[in-house]
């Protein structure tokens, strides 16, 4: 109605609606991706600024660009005038006298915005994006002499730099003596509770279902143990499909075709093993690590404490006396790290003086393992994008090796014996790839049986990978 100056709120589901009753100091709230835990920050901070005339409230998200999508134009729109907004200020203030700030914080010297301000609520939408202790010092600012009430909520997915702190405080409720169960409650939303979201859009459940299975227990059921234990879990080393390359990764080595590209990945060590894997691609993209130089004593991750030149000059022996590498031009990838020249030459400047060269990788680390992952993933009939042939023996010894980092949760513990599977990272960002069901959609809607539009997705199987032929005698 034209002039009507009410705000409507729509009705909170039984989730959102034990958040807004919650009254700890600390209240944790979701633990899945899609459970209406934004839409909850908004209509609570609204809800205290009405109630509490005078309070101050500060709403925080890693970005400034993520506080615009997230809370800033959804509150213009929602306040539809209720409350002013001051761009310069980034600040809300109600005729009552109450305010609604926003922060952000992605590095240390973002902290600055937060020195000597007060706050009487604090919302750190998506907490587990923040740094622990960029968390404790922002939660400093929860303070005032005043009768409003003092609390943080957190609203959390597993995942990010803050998963190990959260699971702490709310999932296994270990506390220190400096903090107080009783100041915490853990509310755990999955987009099922969603019921608006299921109804407007149960596609989304949809694309939840297709993440990497780590990601889809953690963003989908909101496991919060998931990133425990073996890194590379979906590794597979399974000796009697060594020949027909279903459901394993590890296979028999075969005489590479001549027209496959060849690739050399990279990864600089003295004191712990360098790593140097060639990888040749066949003609669908799929990549198989051929041949392998590993610097390691027969010591686990103990390094060979070869020179640059002599590592090198082994390097460029290999890629001119092996059959598979003879003559071919070979791409190399290597760790960014080998262009630092602290001290005159740097670690590529001795390859290139060898006639070895490298470009340097993409060293995301993330992004890099979930490229990893990809490969790794077997399609509905067992093949992978990634095969290993049987005598690579560092990659097979060491990837099963690698476990979690306890504190950065997506990440592997850089503790272990990571240097094949750094270099194999470098190598799989130069050539990235989709998810597998992504990829599955794509194909589907490519291949010609999408044009009978009564076929089923179920009906249409992927198309079986030739096989090639196995070589009996090895290096
Ligand atoms: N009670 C409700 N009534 C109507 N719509 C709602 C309600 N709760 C949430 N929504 C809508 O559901 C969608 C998802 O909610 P929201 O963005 O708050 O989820 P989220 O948990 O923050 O998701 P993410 O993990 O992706 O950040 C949004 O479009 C939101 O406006
Ligand atoms: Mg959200």
């Amino acid at each position: 109605m034209p002039g009507d100056s009410r705000l409507r709120m729509p009705p909170p589901n039984e989730k959102q609606r034990m958040a807004f009753l919650d009254t700890h100091r600390y209240v944790g709230y979701g633990g899945a991706r899609g459970g209406g835990k934004s839409w909850f920050v908004r209509w609570k901070a609204v809800l205290l600024a009405l109630y509490y005339a005078g309070i101050k409230i500060l709403i925080t998200r890693r970005t400034f660009r993520e506080l615009l999508n997230n809370h800033i134009f959804p509150l213009i729109q929602l306040l539809n005038g209720a409350a002013r907004y001051n761009h310069s200020d980034k600040c809300f203030t109600f005729p009552n006298g109450s305010t609604i700030w926003f922060g952000y914080c992605a590095c240390d010297g973002d902290l600055g915005q937060y020195q000597g301000a007060e706050y009487d609520v604090w919302f750190a939408d998506e907490a587990g994006q923040f740094q622990e202790h960029w968390l404790t010092q922002i939660d400093a600012c929860v303070r005032g002499v005043n009768a409003f009430p003092k609390r943080t909520y957190f609203t959390l997915n597993p995942g990010g730099p803050g998963h190990g702190y959260f699971k702490r405080l709310f999932i296994d409720r270990n506390y220190t003596e400096d903090e107080h169960p009783e100041d915490y409650s853990f509310i755990q939303a999955l987009c099922t509770d969603n019921a608006a979201l299921m109804k407007s859009q149960p596609e989304y459940m949809r694309s939840l279902q297709k993440l990497p299975p780590k990601l889809r227990q953690a963003w989908l059921y909101g496991r919060w143990d998931v990133y425990e234990g073996q890194f590379f879990e979906d590794f597979a080393d399974r000796p009697e499909h060594y020949g027909d390359r279903q459901w394993t990764h590890v296979i028999d080595p075969f005489e590479i075709p001549e027209g496959w590209k060849i690739y050399r990945s990279f990864d600089w060590g003295y004191n712990k093993p360098f790593s140097c894997g060639w990888w040749a691609v066949d003609y669908d993209g799929v990549v198989y690590r051929i041949l392998e130089l590993y610097g390691c004593t027969g010591t686990p991750n103990e390094g060979v404490k070869w020179t640059p030149p002599k590592v090198f000059a082994e390097i460029a022996r290999i890629e001119r006396e092996h059959r598979w590498l003879a003559g071919k031009h070979v791409i190399g990838i290597a760790d960014p790290a080998i262009w630092d020249a602290e001290t005159g030459k740097s670690v590529a400047d001795m390859a290139a003086e060898q006639g070895v060269y490298f470009s340097p990788g993409d060293h995301k680390r993330i992004p890099g393992w979930m490229q990893v992952h990809y490969r790794l993933a077997f399609d509905e009939n067992g093949y992978p994008q990634m095969y290993i042939f049987k005598n690579c023996k560092a990659f097979i010894r060491t990837l099963p090796l690698l476990q979690y980092d306890e504190s950065k949760c997506e990440d592997l513990d850089t503790d272990g014996e990571d240097h094949v599977a750094d270099e194999t990272r470098y190598f799989c960002m130069s050539r990235p790839i989709k998810p597998l069901q992504a990829r599955h959609e794509r194909a589907f809607e490519r291949s010609p049986a999408a044009l009978f539009l009564d076929v089923s997705r179920e009906d249409v199987k992927a198309v079986k990978r030739p096989r090639m032929e196995v070589i009996l005698r090895e290096e």
